[in-house]
């Protein structure tokens, strides 16, 4: 892991272009106060919180930001917008959705309604999803992945009749554990999203597919020549993904990925998060394959 001795092998002024990373409160370091105003369950261990400002305006964000969420006496961790861009102007919370899997992320989730937490950000690069109006739009994902897409999925699904087909790819590891699955259904009905969903492992009778949701890509109906490609879960499944788009045509440029890795400053200081030159917690969470490719493909970094 990289600590803040890496940050010698950088320029003064990167490093003063990273620290000047967006901020609601003036200093990016210090939460804001938020309420949580209702938990939703929405899988056995995942929940997505709706949180309020206690002072102040709402958050504005692009899709593909994260924040990171400060569980007091606890600690902080980073997570994904999962709410709708468009939310802040209409009065809607800010949601994040979370899987419970350690000490801070426990505490976010059983933390009654009511409960103040710290916010920090919105901080890192977006999906920009409006780079592919003209063309099909594939978006591929696993598990708590499609938490941090939803916002992508909105922003292309408010101006729906912009793009060409639009696919969403989906894999889950039992058919328990499927995210949003009713409202990946209305996307179906109302806006001619092709969801395609797949589960690692199911019960006996069930009648889904059943496969990894890289294995969907060699047969889904979309042109490469002019379609984009936006990828969320699991390193393992991002780098299959990936590739499976590029086999199909699809330029490295054009597929996005969002990577995750430990955070702790979330604005380029400490160093937690780097991959060689890159810093994804200013530099991305978002990035594309081309740029990708070859961090990812190194075991140590
Ligand atoms: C940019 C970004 C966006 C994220 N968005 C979301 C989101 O929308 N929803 C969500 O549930 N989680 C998200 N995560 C992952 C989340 O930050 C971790 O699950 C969290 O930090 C775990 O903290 P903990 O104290 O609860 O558990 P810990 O005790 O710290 O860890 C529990 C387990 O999770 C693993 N882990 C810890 N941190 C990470 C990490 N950053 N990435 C991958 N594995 C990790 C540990 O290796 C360990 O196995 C995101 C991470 C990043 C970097
Ligand atoms: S440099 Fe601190 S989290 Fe990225």
């Amino acid at each position: 892991m990289a600590d803040i001795r890496n940050l010698a092998l950088h320029d003064d002024e990167g490093v003063a272009a990273r620290a000047s990373a967006p901020s609601t409160t003036g200093d990016p370091m210090v939460p804001r106060r938020y309420a949580i105003t209702r938990v939703r369950q929405d899988t056995r261990d995942t929940f997505t919180l709706m949180l309020d400002p206690v002072d102040g305006g709402p958050m504005r964000f692009r899709a593909g930001q994260f924040t990171m969420l400060h569980a007091f006496g606890v600690g902080e961790v980073p997570i994904s917008i999962s709410g709708d861009p468009r939310g802040a102007d209409e009065g809607a919370p800010l949601e994040h959705t979370i899987r419970n899997v350690g000490a801070v992320t426990r505490a976010l989730v059983n933390a009654p309604p009511g409960t103040e937490i710290g916010v920090r950000g919105p901080f890192g690069t977006s999906w920009d999803a409006p780079d592919a109006v003209g063309g099909d739009v594939v978006f591929v994902t696993g598990g708590i992945g499609l938490a941090p897409l939803r916002p992508a999925i909105l922003d292309v699904l408010a101006e729906r009749d912009k793009y060409g087909k639009v696919l969403l790819l989906y894999g889950s590891r039992t058919p328990e554990d499927i995210l949003y699955g009713d409202e990946m259904r209305r996307w179906a009905d109302l806006n001619d999203v092709n969801v395609q969903m797949t589960v690692d492992n199911a019960p006996y009778g069930y009648k889904g597919k059943v496969g990894f949701v890289t294995e969907l890509i060699a047969r889904a109906g979309f042109d490469p020549r002019r379609a984009w490609a936006f990828v969320c879960g699991p390193e393992g499944m991002m780098r299959a993904a990936a590739s499976a788009l590029v086999s199909r045509g699809l330029p490295p440029a054009k597929v996005r990925l969002s990577m995750e890795r430990s955070m702790k400053c979330g604005i380029g200081l400490c160093g937690h998060c780097q991959l060689r030159d890159v810093f994804l917690c200013v530099d991305g969470p978002v990035l594309d394959y081309a740029r990708l490719e070859p961090l990812m493909n190194v075991r140590e970094l």
